[in-house]
């Protein structure tokens, strides 16, 4: 039986520092879980002169990705680069070499994971890919194996923990949201292009493959409905807090009538729920099983060591797998590949929800009769209704919350409203989970 699973790396960054610096400093307790050794022969990135305190054997870093793509020795190839382009070609060129592959790139499996399951099975290899969804949280290995007896009616997650610092920073220490963006930029959390997170495609990206997990389909990003946290204000933090309610920025999948939800938004969620304790940078995913009932993952979505410990759990199961001649075991896309069956993805005018409409609004007698009555025109019933004379920039907030409607109809009612004379800002709308929602 072969003793030592040989592993190069592609990109020597933070995600493959906390691997490398795993593997090497718990490589006895690692050897104990699989019985073999784990070796690292080769690191590959473009800057192998900066120093980043990990003690590596002479000669094991290189600028050349063949010395890892073309190296006969190697058995698992770790993808750590980021982007599509070249992380694409070096995957697939891995892949037809015949070696394994470890990725934690969720925007290249979101985009293309389909193409790269097809060539991996063809191979006879795997792709792992644990640390590309929720950092340290193992929610595909759940999703793949410890839920694979169940029929997942739902997720709602927590997926983005830019996103959820800035979130709960407006909602505790009440800045507006530019001013906290700029303060998380400034101690790291947040990257200087933060457009991928703050505008929810980092969480699409997750949301795309937790659902074709959850669901047995290819799931398209460009049919997941995809909005950020940008247009929330801390007037609509407090409104929430009245109303019984914490914002999140979730990413939302569904079993409905046969046809998947896939979305990601700001929500309202109750303030009895656990998600909406989760705060700060932490990350959360809610699973609704049909016989287990509701499951929450909690923990570190990015980081280092979080990440790399995904990254050396896949390094760990590809390798068992390797031992034991059964490379394939668990299919990368969760079901086998001929039972993966399109399912329709709803557009979102088709969805329900409950919503949270924030008008601002002339203070004038006969502007909360002219809303509610387009409102009522387009099947919206209002559940409950705030207005309170807190001026901003001339004009009033007038909140309002729905009863469960049609997306398509509240939409067009939005429409007509914001042709009026007495709408004076952009409204904002909402959209709340809970029991009448789902
Ligand atoms: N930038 C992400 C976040 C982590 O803020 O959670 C990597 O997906």
């Amino acid at each position: 039986m072969k003793k030592v699973i040989k592993i190069g790396f592609i990109g020597y960054g933070t995600v493959a520092s906390g691997a490398i610096q795993i593997l090497t400093k718990q490589q006895v307790l690692l050897e104990r879980r699989i019985g073999a050794k784990l070796e690292i022969v080769k690191i590959v990135d473009r800057e192998i002169e900066r120093d980043r305190g990990i003690p590596l054997a002479e000669g094991l870093l290189s600028t050349d990705v063949n010395a890892v793509l073309q190296n006969p020795d190697i058995d698992i190839v770790v993808e750590l680069i980021g982007g599509i382009d070249h992380a694409k070609k070096f995957i697939l060129e891995a892949i037809a070499q015949g070696k394994h592959v470890v990725t934690a790139n969720k925007a290249l499996i979101a985009h293309h994971g389909e193409e790269i399951f097809e060539a991996a099975a063809k191979q006879g290899v795997e792709v792992g890919f644990e640390a590309a969804v929720c950092g340290g949280i193992p929610i595909v290995r759940e999703l793949k194996e410890g839920l694979a007896a169940e029929q997942i009616n739902a997720i709602y997650g927590i997926v983005n923990g830019t996103c959820n610092y800035i979130l709960t920073k407006m909602r505790d220490e009440g800045g507006d949201f530019s001013s906290v963006l700029k303060e998380a930029q400034a101690l790291g959390f947040a990257e200087a292009d933060p457009t991928l997170d703050i505008g929810g495609g980092d969480s699409a990206h997750k949301l795309a493959i937790m659902s074709s997990l959850a669901f047995g389909t290819p799931v398209a990003l460009k049919e997941i409905y995809t909005e950020g946290i940008e247009k929330v204000k801390r007037i609509d933090i407090s409104f929430a807090d009245e109303f019984g309610y914490d914002i999140k920025l979730l990413a939302i999948t569904k079993m409905v009538h046969g046809e998947i939800e896939a979305r990601v938004h700001p929500t309202m969620i109750s303030k009895d729920t656990l998600l909406s304790k989760v705060s700060g940078v932490f990350n959360a995913v809610n699973v609704e099983g049909k016989t287990v009932g509701e499951l929450l993952f909690y923990g570190q979505g990015a980081g280092s060591l979080p990440t790399g410990s995904a990254v050396v759990s896949d390094l760990l199961d590809i390798a068992r797998n390797i031992l034991s001649e059964s490379p394939g075991r668990v299919p990368s896309a969760a079901f086998m590949p001929q039972a993966r069956t399109p399912i329709r993805i709803r557009p979102m005018a088709e969805i329900e929800s409950l919503y949270y409409l924030r008008f601002m609004v002339q203070d004038h007698p006969g502007v909360l009769a002219k809303i509610s009555g387009i409102l009522g025109k387009n099947q919206i019933s209002i559940s409950s209704m705030i207005q309170q004379g807190r001026k901003i920039e001339g004009s009033v907030p007038l909140v309002m919350m729905t009863h469960l409607a049609k997306e398509a109809h509240l939409q067009a009612a939005l429409a007509e409203i914001d042709q009026q004379d007495c709408i004076l800002g952009s409204t904002l709308l909402i959209r709340v989970e809970g029991e009448d929602a789902v």
